[in-house]
């Protein structure tokens, strides 16, 4: 065993230095409402990657065993971006990088992790130093990456109309996640946020994540979609209504996940549509959700062991990319829209325009970098707010101060409690949402 890393060590060494300079992906950058790669529009041809899914959690991309067995794959499909959900920030990322990189593909990554991520239900006491260390450690890791496209700062968050208050904290994240990048990174890493599939409040949160002074808007938005269900159109889906919806909205949106399953096998009809002039003056592309099989069954690769097996959605999603080109030119874009308006503070959408101040003792790192970084394992940052202080944004008074099981903080909870027992029981576990977020309007969390 020993011998057998000591090798594996030496040739990945040799295989990263071999490499290292012949990286194909050049960065990402946003123009408008829109992603480019030098002068040509970039469109996101896209899978949710998380192999092992919510129940199974592990970083893919630590463990080159995976990331090799799966990129061919990739590239067969025809993909040109990833997205993934967790990782872990201790953990060495250089192979699969590499690797992803020489077959052409980009990473957008969740920064957060099941301890380290915004609590929908006590926001304000989980913005603190501890989660922002572990934000800020995963960017420097991800940020020396050509090809780390983007970072989502948060997944689904805000679900309903009771979490809409939560928006300010995911706003002032992406505020510090910027400013962080601009100070620590060598090039400018778009941040951005992954809405769920819920009508009551995605305009809102779009509008609201591009409104504002210029540091504290996103570069990006995207939602989860699954809307085009078997064969559909693109007004059978209501997709003319979001491209009506988004018309001038001034960053680039795409889906960060679709793929319906409500026909199975999928034929993926829509990437055709999606594609295509109808949409590209607004979308930029899509993920679909997911590449491997899970117990949810939205896989398109079923694993096993170091096997593979392509399943039919598969073969039919690598038909309609292989068949379905890019709009010529830049397909549409607009360059110079306004950013969005704020949306009035209603009891629908209670998120204040004033965000929380950037917490004091996270400014060491801020200022000098996050430092080592700390890995998944730790104390989480998930803290049960002690006091009326830890539960107030911005713009608010007197709210109820939560009702603490009296549980120091949330390591301590969810230790205990474990996975959705500790979610049912806490509700505290939600920034991070792998897995299936939601579909058919029931959230499904781990
Ligand atoms: C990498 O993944 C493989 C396949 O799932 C697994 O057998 C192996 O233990 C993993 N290696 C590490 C270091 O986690
Ligand atoms: C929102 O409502 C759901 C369902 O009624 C409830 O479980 C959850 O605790 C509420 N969240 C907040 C932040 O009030
Ligand atoms: C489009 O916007 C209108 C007005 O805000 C909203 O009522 C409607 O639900 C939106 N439609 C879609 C498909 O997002
Ligand atoms: C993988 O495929 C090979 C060849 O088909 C087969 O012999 C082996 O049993 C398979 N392994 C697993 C874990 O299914
Ligand atoms: C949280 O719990 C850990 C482990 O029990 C403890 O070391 C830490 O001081 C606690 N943090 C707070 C804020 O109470």
């Amino acid at each position: 065993m020993k011998g057998l890393t000591a090798t594996l060590v030496a040739t990945s060494s040799l295989l990263f230095s071999g490499i290292a300079s012949s990286q194909i992906t050049e960065p990402v950058t946003v123009k408008g409402n829109a992603f480019f790669v030098g002068n040509d529009r970039f469109y996101i041809r896209g899978v949710d990657y998380q192999p092992g899914g919510s129940s199974d959690l592990a970083d893919p991309l630590s463990n080159t065993t995976v990331c090799k067995r799966d990129i061919s794959y990739m590239k067969d499909l025809g993909l040109n971006t990833i997205r993934v959900y967790t990782s872990d920030n201790s953990a060495s990322h250089d192979e699969c990088m590499e690797l992803l990189s020489e077959a052409g593909i980009y990473l957008i990554l969740d920064v957060n992790a099941p301890k380290f991520s915004i609590s929908r239900d006590f926001p304000v006491a989980s913005y603190n130093e501890v989660y922002l260390q572990h934000v800020f450690a995963t960017i420097d890791v991800f940020s020396k990456y050509t090809n780390t496209l983007g970072f989502f700062a948060a997944n689904e968050v805000i679900n309903a109309a009771n979490s809409t208050r939560a928006a300010a904290v995911v706003k002032a994240l992406i505020r510090d996640m910027r400013k962080y990048i601009a100070k620590h990174s060598d090039r400018p890493i778009p941040v951005g946020y992954s809405a769920a599939d819920v009508a009551e409040n995605r305009r809102e949160m779009a509008h609201y994540l591009n409104c504002g002074s210029d540091d504290v808007r996103a570069d990006f938005f995207a939602f989860n979609d699954y809307s085009w269900c078997g064969p559909s159109s693109f007004v059978q889906s209501g997709w003319n209504k979001k491209v009506e919806n988004y018309t001038d909205y001034s960053i680039p949106l795409f889906l960060s996940e679709f793929g319906c399953i409500e026909v199975k096998p999928r034929t993926f009809s829509e990437v055709k549509t999606l594609y295509s002039t109808q949409m590209t003056g607004v979308f930029s592309g899509g993920l679909v959700y997911e590449f491997t099989q899970e117990p949810n069954n939205y896989g398109l690769v079923q694993i096993d062991g170091d096997n593979v097996t392509a399943l039919t959605d598969y073969d039919n999603l690598k038909k309609q990319y292989s068949s379905t080109k890019n709009p010529p030119g830049d397909g549409g874009y607009q360059k110079d829209l306004p950013p969005s308006d704020c949306p009035e503070r209603t009891f629908l959408w209670e998120a204040s325009n004033t965000l929380p101040d950037f917490p004091s003792a996270a400014s060491a790192y801020m200022d000098n970098g996050a430092g080592k970084p700390k890995g998944t394992n730790g104390v989480s940052s998930q803290f049960v707010p002690q006091s009326q202080k830890d539960y107030n944004l911005p713009g608010e008074s007197g709210a109820p101060a939560p009702s603490s099981s009296g549980s120091a903080n949330q390591s301590d909870q969810g230790a205990a409690a474990g996975g959705m027992a500790g979610l049912a029981a806490g509700g505290l576990w939600m920034g991070i949402v792998v897995g299936l977020g939601t579909i058919a309007g029931v959230m499904l969390l781990f």
